[in-house]
């Protein structure tokens, strides 16, 4: 994994400055061309024409529109809340135009030399055109939008190999859909929580989700090489935990926005963590065992950690006195995630014949 930074420009007045880069922000990849350029996909050709099709329908073609309940004031979201909010709208659209800018590069670099994926991709970077242009129309709401040219320009770009884009784009599709969809089957529950109308547009938004997750699932079992040895049981267990402790992470810092429509972070994620692990079973030859206390303790360790490294960041302490104090907490999350991903995971590729 090397990470390119990209030289930045000003930003113009009255446009959000991007957050500042962590480990745990949304990132930007970039990968092999030549060497996905190259891929055969021809194993399973039949399934992925299918999901193509399924693009080319457009089913959300006139989804993302604006209704009337946008047109208020949105003052009444103050305070903490406010600040919160606009940071789900700001971390929600970089991750969505950092699909959007990956998939984009890939259908254009792609293009006459691997036409099916490279359709894949320029049909699946227009739904997160309009994902991602849908919230920064939200930010306006708060004042605010982000300059995406500039967020082109000033993000550094995480190099992964093509099978590793696979495994994580996968992931990040799957669990972007079980987000979407369990806000959405909550506030549909419980109405009252519904404080901003952009959470009524998550039913059909996650499914383009779901068929982006599943066009890369076709794309794996067209190479069996990435699913069926001991090297890919390691790589499909270190992004599984890489993801679900992402997530844990972030969203446990800010579990304010998750109080604020009236959900638990923690039991979110949870239930985000459980139904996610299960649907990569049906591509993954492994699962992590997530029903295991041990692994919600030690992500706890981690997310409290996690919580005291952002207050001594905050902190107006010198320097080295924060380092001193941040030290014992990084060696303590560090030691957690390697107890994690030592912790056996569950094989569930035996059972393939059977649930395919
Ligand atoms: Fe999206
Ligand atoms: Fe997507």
């Amino acid at each position: 994994m090397v990470s390119t930074p990209q030289k930045p420009q000003a930003v113009q007045p009255g446009v959000k400055v991007p957050a500042k880069d962590t480990i745990l922000t949304p990132r930007f990849y970039t990968t092999n061309f030549e060497e996905m350029a190259a891929m055969d996909i021809s194993a399973n050709e039949e399934e992925l024409q299918a999901i193509i099709e399924e693009f080319r329908v457009d089913y959300n073609r006139h989804h993302f529109v604006r209704d009337e309940e946008f047109n208020q004031s949105w003052d009444h979201i103050d305070g903490k809340t406010r600040e919160l909010f606009i940071e789900f709208l700001e971390r929600s659209c970089t991750a969505e135009f950092s699909g959007f800018l990956l998939y984009k590069e890939l259908s254009r670099k792609l293009k006459g030399k691997n036409p099916v994926l490279a359709e894949g991709f320029e049909l699946m970077s227009r739904d997160e055109a309009r994902h991602a242009g849908f919230l920064n129309k939200a930010m306006t709401d708060f004042n605010l939008s982000l300059d995406l040219g500039f967020l082109t320009q000033s993000k550094s770009y995480t190099y992964f190999a093509p099978k590793f884009i696979f495994y994580a784009t996968y992931l990040s599709e799957k669990i972007g859909y079980w987000r979407y969809i369990t806000i959405y089957r909550h506030l549909e529950k419980n109405p009252e929580d519904r404080i901003y109308p952009i959470f009524r547009f998550f039913e059909n938004w996650c499914q383009d989700e779901n068929r982006h997750g599943d066009f890369f699932d076709a794309v794996l079992r067209a190479n069996p090489q990435f699913l069926n040895d001991w090297k890919a049981r390691l790589w499909c267990r270190f992004f599984l935990l890489s993801v679900f402790a992402t997530m844990f992470l972030n969203d446990l810092q800010r579990s304010g926005f998750y109080a604020a429509i009236g959900l638990n972070a923690r039991d979110y994620d949870i239930e985000v963590i459980k139904k996610t692990n299960e649907t990569a079973g049906r591509v993954f030859p492994i699962i992590l065992d997530v029903e295991n206390p041990e692994f919600y303790e030690r992500l706890d360790r981690c997310a409290a950690n996690n919580i005291k490294l952002g207050e001594i960041a905050a902190s107006n302490e010198p320097g080295f006195v924060k380092t001193l104090q941040k030290l014992p907490l990084i060696l303590n999350t560090a030691w957690q995630l390697i107890a994690l991903f030592l912790m056996p995971p569950i094989r569930v590729d035996q059972n393939w014949s059977v649930a395919r």
